[in-house]
């Protein structure tokens, strides 16, 4: 890599980042059945149908992937915790050995001289709760903030960082209005419901943690660039609406106490009764703000139905995910959210990474994160508070509806074997954040 520690302030920390049901082996030790297993199970959702039933069987493994992220050198390491191993119910009786197993990680990580930064809810749903309605019934802000005290309860005491809920824009949008994610639905009042509903789970969650004596609470938002796709106003407007949708209505949401007017043009009808009484809980105040950041779109208008847009193939280099490879776009997000929402916050860049179908020799990878961390320099540069960066991921896993043939691992994985095999990118950053 062309970076090397040095080269950012001195207590700017570096990580690496993964998720509960993408690695640990979900079928095992006592978890309860999520959205995620029944969307899998039902036909043409996922490539393959595959799940996350024993995905990189962490949950047996973990020691010997925690030693990978230490010999590594990180400082951090960002995981999950899976709200059915803990509550295989949603709500109710405990499963004992789901705590006994966060408990276990967190002291894994300590002893190696890791900060622990949790991510409360990163997308697998407890069936019993989804048959409720999941992220349509308010009352999953309730049941989540009495997950959060259960788990928080038990390993809080020993953690660096929390965030609640990973990427909201994914949890609603996604998953309700582009059916592309548990539960599937498409749907624009499931959606209005999700996309409120989430953001008001985080700020149930934030207030449990807060009684519960905890700091260094953050949130964690998945930032997507929109450019229009050409000069028209027509195209402009879309990219903004786009920029608004993904974007600025969660940012707002937490930090300005307001939903874009572009967006609630479209989405006031069907957003819940009295939604502009929750934005106390909302936007309780967090000590920190992640960014998780992989692409940018070029976006047009269309004639269909609000909001009348797409999604138009752009030039730039693609990954394996057909994702374009656009850094400046990071540089612009981190100038932009501390100018426009943040301020003196610090930030985090809490996901970033790319899919290789390279197993071993992934230089793509390393110039990808080269070229990122080029861009983060720059926000740096210009003033914007940045304290960290966290690699997406540690290792190949199940990445959701495309199954095991993405790869995103800086340590490779035979799903076969189980067997993990640290790849040219574990390698190149191994020594980038050796070297002074
Ligand atoms: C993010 C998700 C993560 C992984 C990466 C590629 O949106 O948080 O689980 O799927 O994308």
């Amino acid at each position: 890599m062309k970076h090397k520690r040095s080269d950012f302030p001195q207590d700017f920390l570096f990580g690496v980042a993964t998720s509960a049901y993408q690695i640990e082996g979900h079928a095992q030790g006592g978890a309860g059945k999520t959205h995620w297993d029944s969307f899998a199970a039902t036909p043409g959702n996922v490539v393959n149908a595959e799940n996350g039933d024993l995905a990189c069987d962490h949950l047996n493994r973990f020691e010997q992937d925690l030693d990978l992220i230490q010999d590594a050198g990180f400082d951090c390491y960002r995981f999950s915790t899976s709200w059915a191993r803990v509550l295989p119910e949603g709500r109710g009786a405990v499963n004992q050995a789901g705590l006994d197993f966060y408990d276990r990680l967190t002291d894994g990580l300590l002893e190696r001289g890791i900060r622990p930064c949790a991510t409360l809810y990163h997308w697998e749903l407890p069936s019993p709760l989804a048959d409720l309605g999941g992220w349509r019934n308010r009352d999953i802000a309730g049941w989540f903030a009495d997950f959060t005290e259960i788990i928080m309860g038990r390993i809080g005491d020993r953690m660096f960082s929390v965030a609640p809920i990973n990427e909201p824009w994914c949890v609603s949008w996604l998953s309700h209005f582009d059916g592309h994610h548990a539960p599937g639905l498409r749907d624009i009042r499931a959606t209005a419901r999700a996309m409120h509903h989430v953001l008001l789970a985080h700020g149930r969650s934030i207030e449990a943690m807060r009684g519960l004596g905890m700091s260094n609470l953050g949130a964690v938002f998945n930032l997507e660039w929109a450019e229009p796709a050409d000069d028209s106003a027509q195209s402009e407007n879309a990219a903004a609406l786009y920029d608004g949708i993904y974007n600025r209505f969660f940012l707002g949401g937490v930090f300005k106490k307001s939903y874009p007017e572009n967006v609630l043009d479209g989405l006031a009808p069907h957003l819940p009764a009295d939604w502009e009484d929750d934005f106390e809980t909302i936007g309780a105040p967090v000590d920190w703000c992640g960014l998780n950041y992989y692409t940018r779109k070029l976006i047009s208008h269309t004639d269909a139905p609000w909001p009348s847009l797409k999604e138009v193939q752009g030039p730039l280099p693609k990954t394996q995910m057909g994702w374009e490879i656009d850094p400046d776009a990071l540089s612009r997000f981190l100038i932009r959210t501390a100018r426009e929402y943040t301020g003196e916050l610090p930030i985090f860049v809490t996901e970033n990474g790319m899919a290789s179908s390279e197993r071993q020799q992934d230089n793509d990878r390393i110039d990808y994160l080269d070229l990122h961390l080029s861009a983060l320099q720059e926000a740096l540069n210009q003033g914007v508070p940045i304290n960290g960066y966290f690699v997406w991921s540690l290792l190949d896993n199940y990445e959701w509806a495309l199954g095991y043939e993405k790869r995103f691992g800086l340590v490779d994985v035979d799903f076969k074997t189980l067997k993990r095999t640290p790849k040219a990118s574990y390698h190149a950053i191994k020594s980038a954040l050796a070297s002074i």
